[in-house]
């Protein structure tokens, strides 16, 4: 209860929220494997399938490049999915589940997927959940690490 009061006034000292990316290269060096594999994915390169007309349509950035107008990083990144990272990524909040929801950590579920993933998009078949999360899959091998090392 306490936290809660001290992350309270901490937002509200700060202003949170704007600018709180920090770009997909910030959380590579504690999450290797993750990047690795998001960078082999479609949403890495999600702005660079789109013309140079196109990278400058907000039509087509709201699922492209979505926060590349208010927080300069391009593409659909981690952070589009797992929520701003200014204050979650030092290692004591990412250690504490509790306090880095608290500060800004997303649980990202179907619902965030069909906000991009709707009918609006142009995939010939409808968004199957299951099958599409395992053509993500960037959390197996983290969890497997995160087991090996706490042995
Ligand atoms: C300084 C190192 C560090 C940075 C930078 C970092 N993380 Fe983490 N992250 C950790 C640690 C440590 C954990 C705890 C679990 C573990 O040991 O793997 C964690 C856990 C997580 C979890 C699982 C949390 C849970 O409770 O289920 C997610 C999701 C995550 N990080 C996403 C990110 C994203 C996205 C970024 C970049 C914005 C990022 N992290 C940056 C160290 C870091
Ligand atoms: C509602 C979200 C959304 C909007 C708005 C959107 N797209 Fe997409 N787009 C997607 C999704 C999701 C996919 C991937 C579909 C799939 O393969 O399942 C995609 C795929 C594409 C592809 C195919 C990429 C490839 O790898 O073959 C192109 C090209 C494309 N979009 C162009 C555009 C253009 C141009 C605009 C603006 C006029 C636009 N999109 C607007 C969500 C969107
Ligand atoms: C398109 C959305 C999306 C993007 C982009 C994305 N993630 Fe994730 N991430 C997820 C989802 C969904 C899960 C949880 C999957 C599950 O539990 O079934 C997850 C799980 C994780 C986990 C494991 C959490 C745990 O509980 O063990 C880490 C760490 C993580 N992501 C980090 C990253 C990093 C770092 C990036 C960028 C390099 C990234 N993610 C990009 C959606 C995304
Ligand atoms: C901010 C918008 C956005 C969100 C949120 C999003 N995606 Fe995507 N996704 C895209 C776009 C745009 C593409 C197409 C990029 C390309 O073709 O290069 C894409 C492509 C993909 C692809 C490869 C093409 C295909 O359909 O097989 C998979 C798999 C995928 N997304 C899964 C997911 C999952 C699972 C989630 C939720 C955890 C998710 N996406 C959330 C925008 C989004």
């Amino acid at each position: 209860m306490q936290r809660l009061a001290i992350v309270t006034v901490f937002f509200a000292a700060v202003g949170a929220f704007a600018h709180d990316f920090l770009g997909a290269e910030s959380c590579q060096a504690c999450h290797p494997d993750a990047y690795a594999a998001w960078q082999a994915s479609a949403h890495a390169r999600a702005k660079q399938v789109l013309s140079p007309q196109q990278q400058k349509d907000v039509r087509c950035q709201s699922c492209h490049s979505p926060d590349e107008a208010s927080q300069k990083v391009a593409n659909v990144t981690c952070e589009t999915c797992h929520g701003g990272g200014q204050f979650y990524s030092s290692t004591y909040v990412m250690k504490d589940a509790e306090l880095a929801r608290l500060v800004g950590l997303l649980d990202p579920n179907e619902k965030a997927c069909r906000s991009c993933h709707d009918n609006a998009s142009p995939s010939l078949k409808p968004f199957d959940f299951a099958s599409k999360l395992k053509a993500i899959d960037h959390w197996t091998v983290e969890r497997a690490r995160r087991k090996a090392t706490q042995k």
